[in-house]
């Protein structure tokens, strides 16, 4: 098997013929490793600095290659690194354009960029291999996975946020997907610019949040609600006590006066569980003016669905759904099995008082995110969510399309036209 433009394309030195080197070294070395039955990843550096020293020089000399001691030092230290480390994953780690890392086992290397999913020919040693990067990456957060905690959820020290699931849950070996963390975050002009809204919307959205609407962004995953969630709470206003609650932080919202909260899982005796829902009922006590659920997933969705209807107006959250009434749909299947106690129509009316907007996303097959519907909920009739849409995407026509018919909740109403534009903060 060669390596393609990935293996190459990570290392130090950009030379097209060194990164070719390091890529036929690299295979090499996992054949020796292989061939030898020994396992590098349990020594100590010096040992297998010394194991990689004598195969690599073997290599150069066998093949005559034109590389100096310098080299073959420089080269050791890489393969160490590669060896140790993060493994295949550093460089892909450290890479900017690299969005999101998807491992399913030894040789299956995947990467988002640029929206598109690419399989890499990167790949590691064996499944042994994945589990010590993946321990190696738990560690230093206290957790751990093995067969009796396969499944871990987790957030790195930079931000990046982390699934692994190993045997015996996961059939072909141990599975991590990585969702790197910004440190530069999309921004209103960045979605402006891949196409993901246009002016009018976003205009429109900016008001929305100026003028306290409940909004739901839905999508499925990956297609990017986190994103337009922070880019929306950056409208609300800076004078504003922001609460958010997340399982695994991730919103960037740069205001003043925000308390960010992060659930907490159980400890490996299965003890001091904190869930979203009690952080939610606890950020009631704590005078927000707006709450910010990065995700409803569980039995919070009643306090939430409380709160906004409480006087927490302008609240927001994710949720994962096909479409916007599916979105509404799943609240309420999720506040059936939080012991919702009323009947299915007492729980369709707070469902519609409490929620103004819902904002479907959408991931298309070029990769790129768009918003596909702002529907208004404005309320229950004969058993269904009145939806009224906004604005939605025409996917033949490749254009968003305005109903150009006002929202009628009250929210709106005392806005003039030019008003309207004036509430939220001008986009950016
Ligand atoms: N509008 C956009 N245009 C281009 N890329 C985007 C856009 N929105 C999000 N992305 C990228 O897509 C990836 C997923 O985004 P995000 O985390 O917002 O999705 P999500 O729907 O919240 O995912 P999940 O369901 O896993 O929580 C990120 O790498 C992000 O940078
Ligand atoms: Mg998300």
């Amino acid at each position: 098997m060669e390596f393609g433009s990935m293996g190459m394309e990570y290392g130090l030195k950009q030379t097209e013929g060194y990164q070719d080197l390091k890529a036929r070294l690299h295979r090499y070395l996992i054949e020796c490793i292989e061939e030898d039955q020994v396992s590098p990843a349990d020594w100590n550096a010096e040992v297998l600095s010394s194991y990689a020293h004598g195969r690599i020089s073997r290599y150069v000399s066998t093949n005559r290659l034109a590389v100096n001691r310098e080299d073959v030092e420089y080269l050791v230290r890489e393969m160490v690194a590669e060896l140790t480390g993060y493994g295949p994953l550093q460089a892909l780690l450290a890479d900017d354009q690299v969005n999101d890392i998807l491992v399913n086992g030894a040789k299956h290397i995947f990467i988002e960029r640029g929206g598109r999913l690419e399989h890499t020919n990167l790949r590691f040693i064996d499944d042994n291999h994945v589990m010590r990067v993946i321990q190696r990456m738990l560690a230093p957060l206290g957790r751990r996975l093995d067969e009796t905690n396969p499944m871990v959820d987790a957030r790195l020290p930079d931000g990046s946020r982390v699934n692994a699931i190993v045997a015996p849950l996961a059939l072909d070996g141990p599975c991590l997907s990585i969702r790197k963390f910004r440190r530069d975050p999309l921004r209103a002009g960045d979605l402006l610019a891949y196409g993901t809204l246009d002016n009018a919307m976003l205009e429109f959205l900016c008001t929305a949040v100026g003028v306290r609407c409940n909004i739901l962004v839905s999508g499925s995953t990956g297609s990017g609600k986190t994103t337009l969630l922070n880019v929306l709470s950056r409208y609300i206003n800076e004078s504003e006590r922001l609460v958010t609650v997340e399982d695994a932080a991730e919103l960037q919202l740069g205001h003043h006066h925000v308390v960010r909260l992060e659930t907490r899982p159980p400890n490996v005796e299965g003890e001091g569980e904190v869930s979203a829902r009690d952080l939610v009922r606890n950020v009631l006590r704590m005078r927000p003016d707006r709450i910010i659920l990065g995700e409803i997933r569980g039995t919070e969705v009643l306090d939430v669905l409380q709160a906004m209807n409480t006087g927490h107006d302008g609240s927001m959250s994710t949720i994962h759904a096909n479409s916007g009434r599916d979105a509404l749909g799943r609240i309420g299947m999720l506040a059936g099995l939080a012991g919702f106690q009323g009947s299915e129509g007492t729980l369709k009316d707070m469902v519609a008082s409490a929620i103004d907007l819902v904002v479907h996303v959408s991931r298309f097959s070029d990769g790129a995110r768009r918003i596909v519907s702002i529907d208004e909920l404005s309320c229950v009739r004969d058993g269904q969510y009145v939806l009224e849409t906004l604005f939605a995407y025409d996917a033949l026509e490749k254009r968003f399309t305005g109903s150009g018919s006002a929202p009628r909740s009250d929210k709106f109403q005392h806005l003039t036209p030019q008003s309207r534009r004036a509430e939220g903060s001008p986009p950016s």
